[in-house]
């Protein structure tokens, strides 16, 4: 079958590498932003083009007789890009657009879980306009957050304490997000530990994956701007050192009655990779956000565990026969590093060399947004590169992907605390003073 993938980032990568090491016959294309050299490897042909484009993306699947397509980012799905291939006959790994505003609006995944009485939501309002702002976040108090209705590249939401010091601030950026002409959606700030709970869906069952940690911000100690995701890590159990079994049971059962709830609307089931952004608070586990994709770089993690054929569940999730397809990840533990560009995420450099010939397990290496030019491997101006190391611990992981993310030479950074005993006690330390 040919397989084409959609995007080119690390997260790509880890799909296509999971594609490759499928037993099924398979020829993998890619349409892409950049010129990845691990994806290239792997493919039979890449292009790079605009991947928002349906047109392109549907002209270059009937050309390349795709049988399966798996949409990586969430732009091509907001744009509907799964309608279009599935109305050609292409069996897409990605919801068609109504069901992707899962992401793409913030207020629908909100009122979608109010309306069937999901309790995974904080208190939260939906804003066109200024009436009623200052009301509510007198009701919030101290403890609120703003947030664009729309995709913004995990740009358009401020939280209280972090970006939004006081009411004033609060209604100046609502003021900006409605000179947009955007609606937004104002909430309680839960506090407690966020984790990424992500389920296979084949439009009726789910098949739930290993509980992952990010960290978003750029630096150590989760100081610094906000960015796509520096590193992640997964433990052993499948759960993570700081959650309750219970914990990991409401969030596969928010996912579960919000894929029932998404086909009860629309009539038509979710058929993808559904991403909960959960936070485990002292009142349970809460929805931060939904997601119509793999994570990045939960997809690294999950990827790089998974012992069942990558290509059978992309099949049993398209076909609707999800139930009976293995689905099993290795009983170890992962942690992912990315290295970025200087000045990430705000101002990165972009057009310099690096170098990965000191990595030792290139099979745990994964480019992202890099560019292969006449040999040499350059930044295209978000994260570069990103290592994965599986080991019986988080600690022995953690130790294996610092080496190796250290040995990449060029102008990056990267946090060397992910995975490390201090910031695992802390998140520990800090549910048991919630709970
Ligand atoms: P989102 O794009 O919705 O994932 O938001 C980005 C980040 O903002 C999340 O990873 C959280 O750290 C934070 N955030 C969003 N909503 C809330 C909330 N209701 N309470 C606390 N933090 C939040
Ligand atoms: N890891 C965050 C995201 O993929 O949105």
């Amino acid at each position: 079958m040919n397989i084409l993938i959609v995007g080119s980032g690390a997260r790509e990568h880890a799909i296509a590498r999971a594609l490759h090491a499928s037993s099924n016959p398979k020829v993998i294309y890619c349409l892409a932003t950049n010129n990845n050299p691990g994806i290239q490897k792997v493919c039979f042909d890449m292009q790079v083009v605009d991947i928002n484009n349906n047109d392109i993306i549907l002209r270059y699947s009937k050309l390349n007789r795709i049988g399966l397509a798996i949409i990586g980012p969430e732009n091509p799905l907001a744009n509907g890009v799964a309608n279009v291939l599935t109305e050609a006959g292409i069996q897409v790994v990605g919801p068609t657009k109504d069901l992707a505003k899962i992401e793409s609006s913030k207020s629908f995944a909100r009122n979608l879980l109010l309306e069937n009485n999901i309790p995974a939501c904080p208190k939260y309002k939906v804003f066109n306009s200024i009436v009623g702002v200052q009301k509510f976040l007198n009701e919030l108090g101290n403890d609120f957050v703003v947030k664009y209705d729309g995709l913004a590249g995990g740009k358009g939401v401020k939280v209280s304490g972090d970006h939004l010091h006081s009411h004033g601030e609060a209604l100046g950026y609502c003021e900006e997000l409605i000179g947009m002409g955007g609606k937004f959606v104002i909430e309680e700030k839960l506090i407690g530990q966020e984790f990424s709970m992500m389920s296979f869906c084949d439009g009726n069952i789910l098949k739930h994956m290993p509980a992952i940690q990010d960290h978003k911000r750029a630096f150590d100690g989760d100081l610094g701007p906000n960015t796509g995701g520096m590193g992640t890590y997964s433990d052993a159990s499948h759960s993570l050192p700081f959650l309750k079994k219970s914990e990991i049971k409401q969030a596969q059962k928010i996912n579960e009655l919000t894929a029932l709830a998404l086909k009860n609307k629309f009539g038509y089931g979710y058929k993808g990779v559904l991403y909960g952004g959960f936070i485990a608070t002292s009142e349970g586990v809460k929805l931060i956000e939904y997601n119509a994709r793999f994570g990045d770089p939960e997809a690294m993690n999950v990827l790089s565990l998974l012992k069942s054929d990558f290509i059978d569940i992309c099949k049993g999730i398209t076909g609707g026969n999800l139930k009976n397809i293995d689905v099993h990840f290795r009983n170890r533990a992962s942690v992912c590093k990315y290295a970025v560009p200087k000045g990430y995420p705000n101002k990165p450099i972009k057009g310099e060399e690096i170098y990965v010939n000191n990595i030792k397990n290139p099979d745990g290496l994964f480019y992202g947004s890099v560019n292969l030019d006449e040999e040499k491997i350059v930044l295209a101006g978000s994260r570069a590169v990103a290592v994965v190391a599986t080991e019986e611990s988080i600690f022995k992981a953690e130790s294996v992907a610092e080496k190796e993310i250290s040995s990449v030479g060029g102008p990056l950074f990267h946090r060397k605390d992910i995975g490390k005993k201090a910031l695992i006690q802390n998140r520990i330390d800090h549910m048991r003073d919630i709970r």
